[in-house]
């Protein structure tokens, strides 16, 4: 009797394999406060509060019915992703955008109108953990394709699409993160993605294009995006407000070919994305507010980024990493001997937090790397953050 009683059989066979979600820096371990350079958090110096303070107050003042009954979201929203998108070169129409909870809404609904269990999903190595643990909830195998300083390897991406052609294999998508990507900070260059828009009309499979940290670009010119070189409709683009204004509003969005934007909107079965916070970041963003805004943040990110490159080349010099042009993240190959799983424990005693790079791939490797965000970690901090991130490497080695 009591076992028909237990509330865990209740649970699907997916429900049981579920895990927790990694989130958040740790909390402050005994003795030194421990410093995190694990997550792609927003420095909370640059969240607008007191921006934000007052434009509640203003769309409070204005149609009530718009901003806190049930409604769909601010028009002027999707207006704005569309015209910023038109700033990019995409021939974007409002049709065709999807505002979401965060662009992680779209990276876990997009399996739902693509992915039986067992299909192949076609993904960078490294990428971003929080997609690899929603296209394999899916049920999905994941396929990964190296990346190099240019980004993600296109001929290994032409050798895989063949293989899996000659075995009767149609991946479902090519996920990638084409700007300052997340892990690596590696950008995409533009040979790569004309050839990859290219491959994808060529073997008919949707380009998911997830550039979340285009607009925090610190060097270089903007390259166009391959939503903007795609003439046949294969590229669905993805970007978020987390990393431009702040990711406690969970604002994302998705513009693409129309069948499937339609789709995604079919399967986002609780309907819009909270019109409150749609007309209070569409508020925040008019009249050039959102674009100074991005232009301060760059300045403030660009700072940080440049910090921790002085301090590693200071405290570690033997160490290679690519310096990213922009975005949160630095990639740091580890000396011969020594595993990021093996570094993780032994820094968070030291006091500093860092995330081992076997999260970052699909099939668990990466062993010998570390991801370092200068994201969150105020600027101060960082120089004593790589000391210790030093002196653990050491212990580690000895
Ligand atoms: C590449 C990439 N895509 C998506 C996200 C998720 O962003 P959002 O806050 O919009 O869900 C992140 C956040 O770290 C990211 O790095």
């Amino acid at each position: 009797m009591e076992n028909l009683m237990n509330l865990a059989d209740l649970f699907t066979p997916r429900a049981r394999e579920l895990v927790p979600p990694l989130w958040g820096p740790s909390a402050a371990s005994e003795g030194t406060p421990t410093i995190s350079l694990a997550y792609g958090l927003a420095d909370p110096l640059v969240l607008p509060r007191e921006e934000l303070v007052e434009t509640t107050a203003q769309i409070l003042a204005t149609d009530v019915d718009a901003v806190l009954n049930y409604a769909p979201v601010a028009a002027e929203l999707v207006t704005l992703v569309a015209e910023r998108l038109r700033r990019e070169g995409v021939a974007a129409h409002e049709q065709q955008v999807i505002i979401t909870y965060g662009s992680s809404q779209i990276l876990g609904l997009l399996p739902q109108i693509l992915v039986n269990p067992g299909d192949t999903i076609l993904v960078e190595a490294p990428t971003f953990m929080g997609a690899v643990g929603l296209f394999v909830r899916a049920g999905a195998q994941l396929v990964g394709v190296p990346v190099d300083a240019n980004g993600l390897d296109v001929d290994a991406l032409e050798t895989v699409l063949r293989d899996l052609r000659a075995r009767g294999v149609r991946p479902k998508f090519i996920y990638t993160i084409p700007n300052f990507q997340n892990p690596t900070g590696t950008t995409l260059s533009l040979a790569r993605r004309q050839r990859i828009v290219a491959l994808a009309a060529e073997y008919g499979v949707i380009v998911v294009e997830d550039d979340a940290y285009s607009d925090l670009r610190f060097h270089g010119e903007p390259l166009p995006p391959m939503a903007a070189l795609d003439q046949e409709g294969w590229v669905l683009r993805v970007g978020t407000f987390s990393k431009i204004l702040a990711p406690g509003l969970r604002v994302g969005w998705a513009h693409g070919p129309k069948a499937l934007i339609d789709r995604l909107r079919m399967v986002k079965v609780e309907g819009s994305s909270s019109p409150f916070i749609s007309h209070l970041v569409a508020r925040f963003s008019a009249e050039g507010r959102l674009d100074t805004h991005i232009t301060s943040l760059r300045r403030h990110y660009a700072a940080k980024c440049a910090t921790m490159i002085t301090a590693l080349h200071r405290e570690l010099p033997e160490l290679p990493f690519v310096p990213p042009d922009g975005g949160f993240f630095i990639w740091l190959r580890l000396p011969e001997g020594v595993s990021g799983r093996e570094l993780e424990p032994v820094a968070l005693q030291q006091g500093v937090e860092v995330l081992h790079g076997n999260r970052c791939y699909a099939d668990g490797s990466g062993a010998e790397y570390v991801r370092l965000a200068f994201s969150y970690v105020p600027e101060t901090q960082i120089a004593g953050a790589i000391q210790r991130l030093g002196n653990s490497i050491r212990a580690v080695m000895r």
